[in-house]
């Protein structure tokens, strides 16, 4: 069986192997995928170990996007704009390949799993680090009617914002200037859910029939959904969708196979309840 695997650190709570294990078992194809504890120190050398020991594919997490994208020989237009890759592929030729898959997992999330439409939507991104800056490029091609990033340290958001004023109508602001708009779509791209916490919000930002959207996740629902459940939002979910879409674009990558991920994403949600 051909060896894939996703290197991060920490790696213990990873649902990845139990997904691609499913996807193998789904479409009949013969793979073995593992997890591995990878210090950004020891990244280089262990993928280059993976790949000259037979391996085909890697999936890279936090805190290692951002170095993927630096090993990578070729890059896909969303890696080369995100600046972060989070899946290699290992070519005929001995080159490596690097994708980021999280966008368009996020999107087909969005549009195919739960039904909302981007276009000409007004949204907000909360966060102005590497989660949102994988996201970007693939929420503008949507044609939202705006993108709003808020961040905590208003400055980050103001560069990420004019980074990608290029492709579609998208400012930044600190978390502190919210309050005078409304919004269709919240995601909560922060690090603040795996701490336990939330991003300090004003009251009166979610529009009629809203979405929040959590990319974290976690066996209980994590403070920003609980947020979006007590203010009304039509529908306030995690990234667990998200995660089996981005999983099943690499899948597509290596494998040249797009496995169903419905069944998936309702066992995980099962498992939890
Ligand atoms: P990631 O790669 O997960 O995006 P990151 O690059 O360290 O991680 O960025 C973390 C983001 O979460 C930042 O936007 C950070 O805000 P600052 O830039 O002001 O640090 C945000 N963040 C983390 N904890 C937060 C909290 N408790 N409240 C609000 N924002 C938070």
């Amino acid at each position: 069986a051909d060896r894939y695997a996703v290197f991060g650190h920490p790696i213990g709570h990873t649902r990845s192997p139990c997904i691609h294990a499913l996807f193998a078992e789904q479409t009949g194809e013969r793979l073995n995928y593992t997890a591995q504890d990878v210090t950004p120190d020891a990244f280089e050398t262990s993928v280059r170990e993976f790949f000259a020991n037979g391996g085909k594919g890697l999936n890279c997490t936090v805190p290692l996007k951002e170095l993927a994208w630096k090993i990578a020989d070729l890059r896909s237009e969303d890696a080369e704009r995100s600046k972060a890759i989070n899946t290699l592929a290992l070519c005929q030729d001995g080159t490596i390949y690097g994708d980021n898959t999280d966008g368009i997992g996020l999107i087909r999330d969005l549009k195919i799993n739960l039904g909302r439409t981007l276009e000409s939507r007004r949204v907000l991104l909360l966060g102005a680090g590497g989660a949102s800056r994988g996201i970007i490029g693939p929420l503008l091609e949507q044609g939202p009617s705006r993108v709003m990033i808020a961040n905590r340290t208003p400055e980050k958001a103001v560069r990420l914002a004019e980074e990608f004023c290029g492709l579609g109508p998208i400012t930044g602001c600190g978390l502190s200037d919210l309050g005078a708009e409304a919004f269709d779509l919240v995601l909560n791209a922060t690090s603040a859910s795996l701490t336990g916490e939330l991003p300090k919000l004003p009251g009166n930002i979610l529009r009629t029939g809203a979405c929040c959207y959590d990319l974290a996740y976690g066996v209980e629902p994590t403070p920003f959904v609980r947020w979006g459940q007590e203010m009304g939002a039509d529908i306030s979910v995690d990234g667990i969708g998200m995660l089996v879409e981005q999983a099943a674009e690499a899948f597509f990558i290596w494998r040249g196979i797009r496995p169903d991920t419905a069944p998936v994403i309702d066992l995980l949600n099962r498992e939890r309840r």
